[in-house]
């Protein structure tokens, strides 16, 4: 990577120098209380160097998705709180994101001070990199550091525009150390097992695509699986299908084929009649007419953890059935217990995988826990995030 890192910049100096900083700081709330702090958690390395090097540090991010509007319980004032606490000490909150308040809350800073700025998409232009917001921010900053690794595939105003118009700018530290580990699972050492989940082969297709012939072993779980069950031509009952993705997952297959590596599919299910909580459910090999498939059976779930013991290198994103639902989550746990169990370096994202090694405390048997989503499975894919392509010189 050609772009300046945060030590180097920081040995320049940047006392007194108004310094932008990008964070990702996009976590769930719930009612207005924020759910899981992991992300301002990891954004504080940063901050904390800059404000020892004596920054007036402008910090921005967005939360959620107001497209464009100003929605009061997608505001970011929780989070200054919370940042607060964490880095303890005082951050300046400012509502609104450019113009003439910003300026002057970023000319009230002092060596070693904070500010957090708005939810940058409660600006319409951020989402369109639209430049005169891009400028906005521009006029803000003496040095532009950008740090949000989970929005670093996203081309918008705060992540690239802005970066263009800053000619000092660096990568932060959490930026870096997540390519760093994901570039693991680009050139890994193999062994190389990916384990993917979630609900559509729709959203994960790209990246289906990609691993099936860079993996060693692609195995999918989740209600993708049974499109490709589907496409395999066996029954999957009233399971969550795709029936305009059948070619694509059959498409998958032939690639892994061609290439000579193994694809896994589940071998059992966790079944149900009706998708509740308290549902009574059964194991069976194959989902029967009238049963939906609400999880991986042990066997799968056995298998997936014995290619686990055998990897070099894991890379797992999404769950491997309703994991929100206790009785539904018995396959992702076995999933996040077997990838911690493997002595392989494993790199883990998206927010129910991460989700699941955090609620078995898992999190310090792998080897990293990605804050970024839809980031990391576009790196994995060998796409350039264009986050990170802006800070190049
Ligand atoms: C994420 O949560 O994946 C990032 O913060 C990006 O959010 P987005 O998908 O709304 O752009």
């Amino acid at each position: 990577m050609a772009s300046k890192t945060l030590d180097e910049l920081l040995a320049e100096g940047v006392r007194g120098q108004r310094v932008f900083v990008r964070a990702d700081l996009n976590v769930p709330l719930d009612g207005g209380r924020i759910g899981d702090d992991t992300r301002i958690r990891a954004a504080t390395g940063s901050l904390r160097r800059l404000l020892a090097g004596g920054a007036r540090v402008i910090l921005a991010s967005h939360l959620g998705r107001p497209k464009g509007e100003r929605k009061p319980e997608l505001s970011l004032a929780p989070i200054a709180e919370r940042l607060g606490e964490l880095l303890e000490r005082k951050v300046a909150f400012c509502p609104e994101v450019v113009g003439p308040l910003a300026q002057a809350a970023a000319d009230a800073l002092g060596d070693g001070e904070l500010l957090l700025l708005e939810n940058v998409r409660f600006e319409p232009g951020e989402t369109r990199n639209d430049d005169a917001l891009a400028k906005g921010f521009a006029e803000l900053a003496d040095v532009y550091v950008n740090d949000a690794f989970g929005t670093a595939h996203r081309a918008h105003a705060s992540t690239v525009g802005v970066a263009r118009l800053v000619s000092r700018r660096a990568a932060g530290d959490l930026l870096r150390a997540e390519l760093e580990h994901l570039k693991v699972v680009r050139e890994p050492e193999r062994p190389l097992l990916c384990l993917l989940g979630g609900a559509k082969v729709s959203d994960k297709l790209a990246v289906l695509e990609a691993l099936a012939p860079h993996a060693d072993v692609l195995a999918i779980g989740g209600a993708m699986a049974y499109t490709f069950l589907a496409a395999r031509g066996e029954p999957t009952g009233t399971s969550l299908v795709e029936p305009d993705r059948l070619d694509d997952a059959r498409r998958v297959e032939e690639a892994a084929a061609k290439a000579g590596r193994k694809l896994l599919l589940p071998t059992d299910h966790v079944v149900v009649e009706k998708l509740e909580p308290d549902a009574p459910s059964e194991i069976r090999a194959q989902v029967p007419e009238g049963l939906m498939g609400v999880d991986i059976g042990p066997e799968t779930a056995a298998t997936f953890a014995a290619e686990a013991a055998a990897a070099r290198t894991i890379f797992w994103n999404g769950p491997m059935g309703v994991f929100e639902m206790d009785a539904f989550a018995k396959g992702t746990e076995a999933v996040a217990n077997a990838v911690a169990s493997s002595a392989a370096r494993s790199v883990v994202g998206g927010g129910d995988s991460v989700a699941a090694i955090n609620r078995l405390a898992l999190g310090d048997r792998i080897g990293h826990l990605s804050t970024g989503g839809g980031a990391s499975l576009e790196f994995v894919q060998g796409k350039t995030l264009p986050g990170v392509a802006a800070l190049e010189d």
